[in-house]
C-alpha cells in the first residue's frame, strides 16, 4: 500500500495531557482541555477571536462537563487527518462525519470542529482556484439526541435566534421553535450524530456562508463570532499567522532563504502534494528530496521501528550498514565497490574531493562553473553558481580552476557546436600538467542541475574523464540530483553520457528527506584515505540510515518509480515543448525524466534571460495552486523536479497552470 487510510482512531476521553505519537493519543489529546489542545496544534490552526460571545445559557446545557474534571468534548483540528490520506494523498468526502462517529464511539459526547480554522477536509488538489475552507462557524456532533436551548431572550426567524446583541444561525437541527423564546428555553433538537452548523454574529452583520476562502477569511471573521462559548467552552486563543516569520527571522539565521515573500506555512504533504495551514492543497514540483513522495508510510514505519530497536553508530557490528553498502555498490558498475556513509550532499561531495585529493596526494581541483556542490569549505571552494553565490568566481581559493560552463544554450558554444566545450577543458587540464600542478580530480555534475537540468554535451564527461585519468587525476560525479532513478532511462547521470566516474557522491533521494549521504569508489581510492587517518561519522551508516536508505531503494523498485520518470517525463517534456511553440517567453525545456527546466527569455535571438517574469510567474502559479521555483545564474529557469510518484494528471496540472499564466500574464 502506497499511503495509508488504514482503520480509524479510536478515542479515549481522558483527562490527562498526552504526547501526539499515535492516531489514539492524537485523539486523547482532543479530548484534553482546551488550553492544551491550543498548546497542542500550534498557532495556524487557531482561530482568531473577536471578543467572547456571552451566552446566559449554554446552548448544549448539561452535555459537558458531567463528568468531573473531564472534558467530554473533542475538538477537531488538522493532526486528526494525518492519519486519515488516501494512497493517492486526497481525503474522503466524508471523513469529518466518520471521524466524528469514532469519537463519539469511543466516549465523546460532542465532538467540534473549530472557527476560524482552515479545515484540511475541505481542500482540494489539482484546483486553480482557493477552496473555500476556513469555517465562519462551528460544527457539532452530539453522540445522542441533543436539545438546544436558547443561549440568550430572542425573536426566532427561519434558522436564525436574534439577541440583543448577537444572531445565533443552527443548521442540520430538527425544526426551531418559532416566535419569541427566553434564554434556557429549547430552541430545537440536534439528533443522535447529527452534524450541527452553529453560526453567531453581531445583530445586522450579513449572513456569512458557513466556509469561506482564506483570502477572505479575515473579513468573514471580522463579521462573526466564535459560537464556542456557547458551549461553555473558551474561545480559541488568537494568534497571528503571519507572527511565524518574524520569529523565524528572530531566531533563524536569516541567510537561510525561504522560497515566496509571502510563503504559505507548509505544515503537511503526502505523495506530490503539500499542504498550507490555510487549507490549500499545492501540487510540489520542486520536491526532488522527497523523490519517494511526502509523509511516505513505508519509510515513516522503517524509522519508527528502527528508533524504538536501536540506533547506534558503524564502529558498532550490525548487519544493516553491510546490506546497505552492499546494494548501494550493488546499483554501480566496476570498480565502484566500496561505500562510505555520510548525512548529505555537501558531506559527501566533500568526502569525495578529499578521497580524490588524499589518493593522488595533489591539492588542485578542476569544477566546472555554473555548479554547486554544497556549504561545506571545500564543496563551497568548488561550487560557483552565481546564483548561490554573487561573488563566487572572484573568490575561489587557488587550488579551484574552474572551466567553461558547458551550457549548449546559452553559453559560448551552443547547439552543435557545444560538442568543443570538452576540448577547451582538456587544454585547460593539460595546461596544469605543463605548470607543474595536476588535477587531483574532476569534479562535475553528470546532468547539469543547477543549471537547470541541462544534459551536458554528447561525449562531454568521456573526454575530460579521459583527459584528467591521463593525468592520474580522478573523475568526480556528483550525483546528488539527478542520480537515483530520476532521469527515467538512467538510474545514474554518468550513463547518460556512457563514462563511468572513479568517484560518485550522493544524497537527497537516498534518504527521502532523511539526512542521508554516501560516496562509493573504488577499493583503491577508498584505501588512499589511511594517508588522511581513519574516517568516521557520527550518525553517517547508523542503523537508522541504513535502515531508511534500503528501505528507499525497496519502494523505489516497489512502485516502479524509475519506469514512472519516463513515462511521466516524456510525457512532461512533451507538454511543455508544445507550449514553447505558444509562448515566445520560452526559450527552450532543458532535461531528461523528471528533472526538467523550463528557460524564459526576453528576446528569441539575444536569448536575453526573463529572471523577473520567471519570479513573477512563480508568484502567480502558487496562487494558482502550483510550487515551482527559478533556478539557474540568470534565475530564468523553472527547476522542474517533482517526487518521482507524480502522475500524468499532475504533469498535466502543471503545465495547463503555467499555460494559462502565460496567457493571461503574471
Ligand atoms: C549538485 C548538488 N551537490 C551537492 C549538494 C549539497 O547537498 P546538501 O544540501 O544535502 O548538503 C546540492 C544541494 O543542493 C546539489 O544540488
Amino acid at each position: 500500500m502506497a499511503g495509508g487510510g488504514g482503520p480509524l482512531p479510536t478515542a479515549r476521553v481522558t483527562p490527562a495531557t498526552p504526547i501526539a505519537a499515535t492516531a489514539q493519543q492524537n485523539w486523547a489529546i482532543l479530548g484534553a482541555t482546551a488550553a492544551t489542545i491550543n498548546g497542542a496544534v500550534g498557532a495556524s490552526d487557531d482561530a482568531p477571536v473577536n471578543g467572547n460571545v456571552r451566552a446566559v445559557f449554554d446552548l448544549v446545557r448539561g452535555l459537558l462537563g458531567a463528568v468531573p474534571g473531564v472534558e467530554n468534548a473533542f475538538t477537531v483540528v488538522n493532526d486528526v487527518y494525518d492519519f486519515a490520506f488516501e494512497d493517492d494523498g486526497s481525503l474522503k468526502a466524508d471523513i469529518e462525519n466518520e471521524l466524528a462517529r469514532a469519537a463519539a464511539q469511543s466516549g465523546a459526547r460532542l465532538v467540534v470542529a473549530q472557527y476560524g480554522q482552515a479545515r484540511l477536509s475541505r481542500t482540494r488538489k489539482l484546483s486553480q482556484d482557493s477552496p473555500d475552507v476556513v469555517a465562519t462557524g462551528i460544527t457539532l456532533w452530539p453522540a445522542s439526541a441533543t436539545p438546544l436551548v436558547a443561549p440568550w431572550d430572542g425573536e426566532i426567524e427561519g434558522s436564525t435566534l436574534r439577541g440583543a446583541e448577537y444572531e445565533l444561525t443552527l443548521s442540520g437541527v430538527d425544526a426551531l421553535a418559532s416566535g419569541s423564546v427566553r434564554a434556557g428555553e429549547r430552541l430545537a433538537d440536534a439528533p443522535a450524530g447529527a452534524r450541527v452548523e452553529v453560526g453567531v454574529r453581531p445583530v445586522g452583520a450579513p449572513d456569512a456562508p458557513p466556509f469561506t476562502r482564506a483570502e477572505l477569511a479575515p473579513a468573514w471573521l471580522a463579521l462573526t463570532r466564535d459560537p464556542r462559548p456557547l458551549l461553555g467552552l473558551p474561545a480559541v486563543e488568537v494568534r497571528d499567522a503571519g507572527d511565524l516569520l518574524s520569529r523565524r527571522d528572530a531566531s533563524f539565521a536569516p541567510v537561510q532563504e525561504f522560497y515566496y515573500s509571502k510563503p504559505p506555512q507548509i505544515e503537511r504533504g503526502k505523495r506530490h502534494y503539500l499542504m498550507s495551514t490555510a487549507g490549500r492543497t499545492y501540487l510540489d514540483m520542486v520536491n526532488n528530496v522527497t523523490m519517494l513522495g511526502h509523509a511516505h508510510p513505508r519509510i515513516a514505519e522503517t524509522a519508527a521501528r528502527q528508533l524504538r530497536k536501536l540506533n547506534t553508530n558503524s564502529r558498532f557490528n550490525y548487519a544493516s550498514v553491510v546490506e546497505f553498502s552492499e546494494r548501494l555498490a550493488g546499483l554501480l558498475p566496476d570498480p565502484l565497490d566500496t561505500v562510505f556513509l555520510v548525512n548529505s550532499g555537501s558531506e559527501a561531495s566533500d568526502l569525495a574531493i578529499r578521497l580524490a585529493t588524499a589518493a593522488t596526494g595533489r591539492r588542485d581541483v578542476v569544477a566546472v562553473r555554473e555548479a554547486y556542490h554544497g556549504w561545506t569549505y571545500g564543496t563551497d571552494a568548488v561550487s560557483t553558481s552565481t546564483a548561490d553565490n554573487p561573488n563566487a568566481l572572484a573568490t575561489r581559493p587557488d587550488w579551484v580552476h574552474t572551466v567553461e560552463s558547458p551550457n549548449s544554450f546559452r553559453g559560448k558554444y551552443r547547439g552543435a557546436e557545444a560538442v568543443r566545450y570538452a576540448g577547451d577543458a582538456v587544454q585547460q587540464i593539460e595546461r596544469m600538467v605543463a605548470d607543474g600542478r595536476p588535477p587531483a580530480g574532476f569534479i562535475c555534475e553528470s546532468v547539469y542541475g543547477n543549471a537547470g537540468g541541462m544534459a551536458l554535451p554528447d561525449g562531454y564527461l568521456q573526454q575530460v574523464y579521459a583527459a584528467v585519468r591521463a593525468t592520474g587525476g580522478l573523475a568526480i560525479s556528483d550525483e546528488v540530483q539527478v542520480g537515483y532513478g530520476r532521469l527515467g532511462e538512467w538510474f545514474w547521470g554518468f550513463m547518460q553520457q556512457n563514462a563511468v566516474p572513479d568517484i560518485i557522491s550522493i544524497a537527497k533521494s537516498t534518504g527521502n528527506g532523511y539526512p542521508l549521504g554516501a560516496v562509493i569508489t573504488s577499493r583503491a581510492v577508498a584505501d588512499g584515505f589511511r594517508s588522511q587517518g581513519y574516517f568516521f561519522s557520527s550518525t553517517g551508516g547508523s542503523p537508522l540510515s541504513c535502515a531508511i536508505g534500503m528501505t528507499v531503494l525497496d519502494v523505489l523498485r516497489d512502485e516502479g518509480l524509475q519506469n514512472n520518470a519516463a513515462r511521466v517525463g516524456a510525457h512532461l517534456k512533451a507538454r511543455l515543448q508544445a507550449l514553447q511553440d505558444k509562448h515566445a517567453i520560452i526559450g527552450t525545456v532543458h532535461g531528461i525524466g523528471l528533472y526538467l527546466g523550463v528557460e524564459m527569455i526576453r528576446d528569441q535571438e539575444t536569448l536575453e534571460p526573463a529572471p523577473e517574469e520567471t519570479s513573477a510567474i512563480c508568484d502567480r502559479m502558487l496562487e494558482l495552486g502550483v510550487i515551482i521555483q527559478p533556478t539557474g545564474d540568470h534565475q530564468n529557469i523553472l527547476k522542474t523536479k517533482p517526487p518521482l510518484c507524480i502522475d500524468i494528471e499532475g504533469a498535466d496540472f502543471y503545465v495547463d497552470a503555467l499555460d494559462r499564466v502565460l496567457t493571461e500574464g503574471w
